[in-house]
């Protein structure tokens, strides 16, 4: 039994958002109520495989027994370099690993990763061959419904059922679609019969536009042969979307705290303490961005908002929306804290 297949019917899981699920925001939700399964941001393989990338690699890749069970989400378009992480990711702690066949960033698409192997299916199934042979972990597959036009599912995800992955996610739009169109869920009749017909045995994951557990529930109603439901920007709306609780103005703030505590907790922010001048020198000016993010070994890509990673405090502020939203005086509370530019500063207004 893999953990793909211990997971109770139907499951919910964390989806994998770069810049968002990091070590931090995975424990935040597994306090405010945990989906069943966590999911990393994504992890380039050829970051991995190199010695200048692997401390960031390394570092995206840290998980704690809070957040388990996690899966390893990693992209890349170089057979040889899934093989080499697949292999690495069993000691890390992982209880799976996921290919990320779906991405529709530009900067990823041109490095021929995520959903660029829409386009290139037979890349697709060697690194996912390669990364299959070099692992005992389950390995799995996140994807869309092709790249122009949803009809191209019925090719590209029998491609992918054929190697009779772990368990295939589907983000219901296709990358031309982005999410700006609702999600295909007329299609998932469809695609659970492609499953039955090519690999029973990979457990169908849906994904797109779910709120909450009660919509996943609705939505599992409708279609009880999906096996889970991912949720992505729903955590943006509630985090505490896997339980569907409407949290209180207390409960959310509390969640902000504990954020802002566990950030400076972390190694990364000890490390950015170590050089904070000339990080704070380079907030200030917006200056040599790209020489410091080459110091930190920090990922240059992807990364789908400009504002999300790689900047020490700001990099914080993109979260304060989830938090400081849907009570009275919401707005005006998130103002001043994004006129903020530290721990203390921020601390001293949610305390006041
Ligand atoms: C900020 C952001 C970052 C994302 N990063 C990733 C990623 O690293 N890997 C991935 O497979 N999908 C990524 N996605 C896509 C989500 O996992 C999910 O497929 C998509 O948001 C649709 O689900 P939703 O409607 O529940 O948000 C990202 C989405 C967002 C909004």
């Amino acid at each position: 039994m893999n953990i793909w297949q211990e997971l109770p019917k139907p499951f919910l899981v964390l989806a994998p958002m770069e810049g968002v699920t990091d070590i931090i925001f995975r424990q935040v939700i597994a306090h405010a109520g945990r989906p069943d399964l966590f999911f990393t941001e994504f992890t380039n393989v050829s970051s991995y495989a190199s010695e200048k990338g692997r401390a960031n690699a390394l570092e995206r890749l840290q998980i704690t027994p809070t957040d388990k069970p996690i899966i390893a989400q990693i992209w890349g378009k170089d057979p040889a370099h899934f093989a080499e992480t697949a292999e690495a990711l069993e000691s890390l702690g992982f209880s799976g690993v996921d290919l990320n066949f779906g991405c529709p960033d530009k900067h990823v698409n041109k490095a021929g990763g995520g959903a660029a192997m829409i386009q290139n299916p037979n890349l697709a199934t060697e690194c996912y061959q390669n990364a299959r042979k070099s692992t005992n972990l389950p390995v799995s597959i996140k994807t869309r419904l092709g790249w122009n036009k949803p009809e191209e599912y019925q090719e590209w995800l029998s491609t992918l059922l054929n190697q009779h992955p772990a368990a295939l996610t589907v983000h219901l739009r296709t990358k031309k679609e982005m999410s700006k169109v609702p999600a295909h869920y007329e299609l998932i009749p469809e695609i659970v019969k492609l499953r039955t017909k090519l690999s029973p045995e990979t457990i169908l994951v849906v994904n797109g536009d779910i709120k909450d557990k009660t919509h996943a529930l609705e939505l599992h109603r409708q279609y009880p042969e999906v096996d889970g439901f991912m949720i992505g920007r729903g955590v943006f709306a509630n985090p505490y979307c896997f339980t569907s609780h409407a949290p209180t103005r207390e409960e959310l703030m509390e969640l902000l705290k504990l954020h802002l505590n566990l950030y400076e907790k972390s190694a990364f922010f000890a490390n950015i303490e170590e050089r904070k001048g000339k990080i704070f020198d380079f907030a200030a000016e917006g200056a040599e961005r790209d020489d410091i993010i080459e110091d930190y070994h920090l990922a240059k890509l992807p990364k789908y908002c400009e504002k999300c990673r790689h900047i020490p405090y700001e990099s914080l502020k993109h979260f304060f929306k989830i938090y400081i939203n849907n009570f009275p005086g919401a707005k005006d509370l998130r103002a001043k804290l994004m006129e903020t530019h530290s721990l203390p500063e921020a601390r001293a207004i949610i305390e006041s």
